[in-house]
């Protein structure tokens, strides 16, 4: 149907003739000539029809928007003062000879620009699709997936699929349930990742696998989740730690340079999760702002403000401050806002110190909780955070996870907002996680990875003796502060299998009934392995420079994990349901 393709109309072919297909960018009537913006996926073209040409004229005066064109001409070189050079066509133009219309557009629901809300952009898709910024989203993900592939099919890696009818996977998420029709009262779990399967390759000998898998978790979502993504899935046998992470780093780096051509900064430094909780307060540190959480208990140990002496004197508790720089220019009301922002995390007050002259100590400091201090406490403040003059300090006292909750979310706010953001890419190997996580509200253990993450200690006895303190052989991936992968060495041993789940709480019959296959399985010489798992979208935004994972996505769910577009998830009819052997309960 076509020559050419509108983004590739420029001056070398200038003097020819194109056929070209595309949508109406805009349409405009200057005196007597009409300019057509013609737009197809490689970009637009301006075409001028001229009223001498009576026919195509009288087909382009009904041009709207978004109608769908074939144009055919002849390529001209403008003058030169008509050059635009925000435009790649921007020196030529086609002269239109004739102009077909293929089909019409009804007038448009939405702008077709950023002013579009995400309802309708999401309702319309297919429109919103077809913007600049999509296209090249699309495009760019592409091209991520395609060197993945590159990568690890040189590496000797076997892409296979795994089964999406499948039984729960525990990544800590809800299962989306499918009922089964031939075996009623019987539900499948969609994958919440293919975990368990790839395992089940390792021990069937596959050596190496990948697989750029779809994975289902039913959870709140945010900017960064949704409830059905992509990850590059792979797992590898007899290795260790190095092994995978050698791997997976060679893997991000070719990516990076094959998508973006930049050259990723390296070997990728590795910092325990305990250090990258003490010095940002996150296990997915953003090491572009260079700020950090200063741990200030000896300083106010015995002060007689029990906000800060309490948690200083508790060994699960802490208190830290942040020093913004240059920020003892901020308003009462500004340090409010960073109070109620801190707030959203969970923090129960947010004290400050504006520093005007580090060497005058107490007298030196303006705060609210001054009164509350002495001089040893101050010079103690001062000289763990390194203030200067000018600089505002904050501070969180609480325990440990709230602390580093509020305090971890609070310094990258402030590193934005004071413009503290380095360019560039940042990657680290977040490691030595701890393997449980206690809730004490349940007073029970939960696995910080998955429950098939082998502990560093791969004695079980020993392992149950200190299960708060066993350190996990786990590894995740940190890109300019987001957690783009994750994965483990596993466990191979049954014995040791067992012990987790017992530490999990899952009782041998549970364990028999949910992972039954995998424990027998673990009885035939298993091979040691382990593997990671990367989010697709997550590295596919961050390499399109989107702060949502929903602008990499063509077809993605709102915050209510629905689509706009076909209106999923919907009622079904009762004949459906009677199949399926299911009955509703009545709406309350
Ligand atoms: P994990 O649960 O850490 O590990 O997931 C791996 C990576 O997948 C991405 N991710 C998500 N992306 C978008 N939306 C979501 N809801 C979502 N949840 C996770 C993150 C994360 O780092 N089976 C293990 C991997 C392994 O041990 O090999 C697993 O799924 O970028
Ligand atoms: P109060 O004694 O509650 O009025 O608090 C005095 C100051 O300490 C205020 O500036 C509070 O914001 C701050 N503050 C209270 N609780 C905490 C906390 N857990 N961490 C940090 N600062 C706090």
């Amino acid at each position: 149907m076509r020559t050419h393709l509108c983004g590739n109309v420029n001056e070398n072919i200038a003097g020819q003739s194109v056929v070209l297909c595309g949508w109406v960018a805009r349409a405009r009537d200057l005196g007597g000539l009409i300019f057509v913006g013609l737009r197809d996926h490689s970009g637009v073209l301006q075409v001028v029809v001229e009223p001498e040409n009576s026919a195509a004229f009288a087909v382009a005066e009904k041009l709207r928007n978004e109608f769908c064109v074939r144009v055919t001409g002849q390529v001209r070189l403008r003058p030169e003062s008509q050059w635009n050079p925000d435009m790649a066509t921007g020196k030529v133009e086609l002269l239109a000879e004739t102009v077909e219309i293929l089909t019409v557009s009804a007038p448009l629901p939405l702008l077709m620009s950023e002013e579009d809300g995400e309802e309708v952009r999401l309702k319309y898709r297919y429109l919103d699709l077809r913007r600049n910024r999509l296209q090249d989203n699309l495009r760019r993900r592409a091209r991520l997936t395609r060197s993945i592939r590159r990568y690890l099919d040189g590496h000797d890696f076997l892409d296979i699929e795994t089964p999406i009818l499948t039984r729960a996977t525990p990544e800590g998420a809800r299962d989306y349930l499918v009922p089964s029709r031939a075996q009623p009262r019987s539900f499948f779990a969609l994958p919440q990742s293919p975990q368990l399967f790839k395992q089940l390759l390792m021990m069937g000998g596959m050596d190496r696998y990948y697989q750029i898998a779809r994975c289902f978790r039913d959870e709140d979502l945010r900017a960064d989740r949704q409830p059905e993504f992509t990850q590059l899935d792979l797992e590898m046998a007899f290795v260790d730690e190095a092994d995978v992470q050698a791997i997976a780093e060679g893997m991000l780096r070719a990516t990076f340079r094959d998508v973006l051509g930049v050259e990723l900064p390296g070997p990728f430094p590795r910092m325990s999760w305990s250090e990258a909780m003490q010095r940002f307060g996150s296990d997915k540190p953003d090491l572009r702002i260079g700020l950090e959480l200063v741990t200030v208990c000896d300083a106010v140990r015995s002060v007689e403000f029990k906000v800060f002496s309490g948690p200083a004197n508790d060994p699960g508790s802490r208190v830290a401050a942040l020093r913004a720089p240059g920020a003892a220019s901020l308003s009462r009301k500004q340090i409010d806002e960073y109070a109620a922002y801190a707030a959203r995390y969970g923090a129960r007050g947010l004290a400050w110190m504006k520093v005007n002259d580090p060497a005058a100590g107490l007298k030196g400091v303006q705060s609210p909780i001054a009164k509350f201090l002495d001089e040893a406490a101050v010079h103690g403040i001062l000289d763990a955070t390194g203030a200067a003059a000018g600089d505002l300090l904050f501070f969180g006292a609480d325990t440990r996870p709230v602390v580093n909750a509020f305090m971890g979310a609070l310094r990258l706010k402030v590193g934005r907002d004071l413009d503290l953001v380095e360019p560039g890419w940042r990657p680290l190997w977040v490691v030595d996680f701890p393997m449980f996580e206690f809730d004490p509200d349940e007073q029970r253990y939960y696995a910080l990875h998955h429950p098939f993450t082998a502990p560093a200690q791969p004695d079980p006895e020993s392992l149950r003796a200190s299960p708060a303190g066993a350190v996990s052989r786990a590894y995740d991936m940190v890109l300019n502060g987001a957690e783009i992968g994750g994965g483990s060495i596993r466990i191979h041993d049954p014995a040791l299998q067992q012990a987790v789940f017992d530490l999990l709480g899952i009782d041998e019959t549970e364990a028999r009934t949910r992972f039954g296959f995998l424990l027998e399985a673990l009885r035939y010489g298993c091979p040691p392995h382990g593997g990671i798992a990367f989010g697709i979208d997550r590295i596919a935004a961050l390499m399109c420079g989107e702060d949502s994972i929903r602008e990499v996505i063509a077809f993605p769910k709102t915050t209510t994990a629905g689509c706009p577009l076909t209106g999923a998830p919907s009622v079904v009819d009762s004949q459906q349901l009677d199949e399926l052997h299911i009955q509703l309960k009545p709406q309350q």
